[in-house]
């Protein structure tokens, strides 16, 4: 395990749970705090990594193998680790993701049904191990969730069809998310201390606040900002 200074949080949910607008609102929070925050994403967050989040997402990308989706997560993964994320830790931030290694396990060992230790058996080799402080996953039903997504990239893809898009997943069937959800909720279960669950069915302020008070007991947060 590396040094770390910094604090490293990420977050988690099905596509549509609305994890994009509570990670700008707990970025907001904590800088109000003079605290120095990092938000990135995954897959991406590095140009490597987003030319690899391109292939992924587009709808265009047909026939990839799970085992190569699978390997193309850790690749990005791996770079954003080396090049952002260790970096900005070693520098004291506060690093918030936008996913990480629990969407492998969800998505490509649920939801691909490639099984969990794989994807840890990768992170232990690509990723050194290394884990977040404190994970918020937001809760929500799954079908809501997708179509919530659906709506959101037709609205963004409607004028130009043709075009690279981020809709592979959300082509994915109800049951494949109904086995992402559940995987989330076992990674819970399972890891009590670093994932926190929050139930996002409610309001987008209700949904912040919880997400706050359930943070700053785990990583004191007030008490670092002097
Ligand atoms: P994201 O941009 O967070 O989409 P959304 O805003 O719709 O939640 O994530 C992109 C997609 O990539 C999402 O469908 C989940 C998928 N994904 C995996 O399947 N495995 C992974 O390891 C990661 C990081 C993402």
């Amino acid at each position: 395990m590396v040094s770390r200074k910094g604090k490293f949080i990420t977050i988690e949910g099905l596509d549509g749970c609305g994890k994009s607008t509570q990670l700008a609102k707990l970025a907001d929070f904590l800088r109000a705090q003079r605290m120095d925050v990092l938000v990135t994403r995954e897959p991406g967050g590095t140009l490597i990594g987003d030319r690899i989040r391109a292939l992924l997402l587009d709808s265009a990308t047909s026939g990839l193998a799970p085992t190569a989706e699978m390997a193309l997560m850790f690749a990005a993964r791996a770079q954003h680790l080396e090049e952002l994320i260790l970096p900005a830790l070693a520098q004291g931030k506060i690093v918030l993701c936008d996913r990480f290694t629990d969407s492998t396990e969800a998505y490509q060992g649920a939801g691909r049904r490639l099984g969990s230790g794989p994807v840890l058996e990768l992170h232990r080799l690509l990723c050194g191990d290394i884990w977040p402080a404190a994970t918020v996953l937001m809760d929500t039903d799954a079908a809501l969730s997708v179509s919530r997504a659906r709506r959101r990239n037709r609205g963004r893809s409607s004028v130009h069809s043709e075009e690279p898009n981020e809709n592979r997943f959300e082509e994915e069937s109800r049951a494949f998310f109904e086995r992402v959800r559940a995987a989330y909720l076992e990674i819970a279960r399972r890891e009590p201390d670093r994932v926190i669950v929050i139930d996002a069915r409610g309001t987008p302020d209700a949904t912040h606040q919880a997400i706050v008070r359930a943070l700053e007991p785990r990583l004191n947060l007030r008490a670092k900002t002097g």
